[in-house]
């Protein structure tokens, strides 16, 4: 059993990364295995429209990073889909990304049994930004909401949501959960 997290922050040390790091590892204690990526790290092309993505030879991009992981992401036992917050709004990199998983004709799928959501702001659209993952992942699974969890807070500097008692305990618990619901029987 494994969670893949996704961090879309220009930083990948920022916020919302350190947030993930912290569930991430509760998640481990728990039980189940863990993977990590930073789009701002891969190759991912922009969506270019080409509305043929689903006939061969399928993406113009591919096989570049976003189609490799757009697989993993269809794949996983457990996903946690991270932003900070961008003008109310996932960031531009995070929006890239689910385009780049929309294969026009495709069974587009989440297998995902359990998922974790974080949003990471200054100050506000934090909601806006939690209902914008809980979108892309509802669109795609059947999975019951009381399974998506979520974690949203106040960060303004790097390093602010790691310093954040309140925080870190929300991040740990949203690890803990995604690892039971993968270990409960189905
Ligand atoms: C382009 C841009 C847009 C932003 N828009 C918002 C916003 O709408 N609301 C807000 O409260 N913070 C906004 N922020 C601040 C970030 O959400 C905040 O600094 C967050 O901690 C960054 O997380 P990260 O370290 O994971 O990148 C914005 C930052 C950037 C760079």
């Amino acid at each position: 059993m494994k969670i893949l997290a996704i961090v879309s922050s220009p930083h990948p040390g920022g916020n919302s990364s350190d947030l993930v790091d912290i569930a991430l590892e509760e998640a481990k204690k728990h039980g189940v295995e863990v993977e990590k990526e930073i789009l701002i790290e891969k190759q991912i092309g922009w969506c270019l429209g080409h509305e043929e993505c689903g006939s061969q030879p399928g993406c113009l991009h591919a096989p570049d990073d976003g189609t490799e992981l757009a697989e993993r992401l269809f794949s996983a036992d457990g996903i946690l889909l991270s932003s900070p917050v961008h003008m109310r709004s996932i960031s531009a990199i995070m929006k890239n990304f689910m385009t780049r998983t929309r294969f026009k004709g495709i069974d587009n799928s989440l297998c995902a049994r359990s998922v974790g959501l974080v949003a990471v702001a200054s100050n506000s659209g934090i909601e806006e930004t939690l209902d914008d993952l809980e979108n892309y992942v509802t669109r795609r699974s059947s999975i019951s909401p009381e399974k998506i969890l979520k974690v949203g807070g106040r960060a303004k500097k790097p390093g602010d949501a790691k310093a954040n008692p309140e925080l870190v305990q929300k991040a740990r618990q949203l690890g803990r959960k995604m690892a039971e619901e993968l270990k409960r029987p189905s």
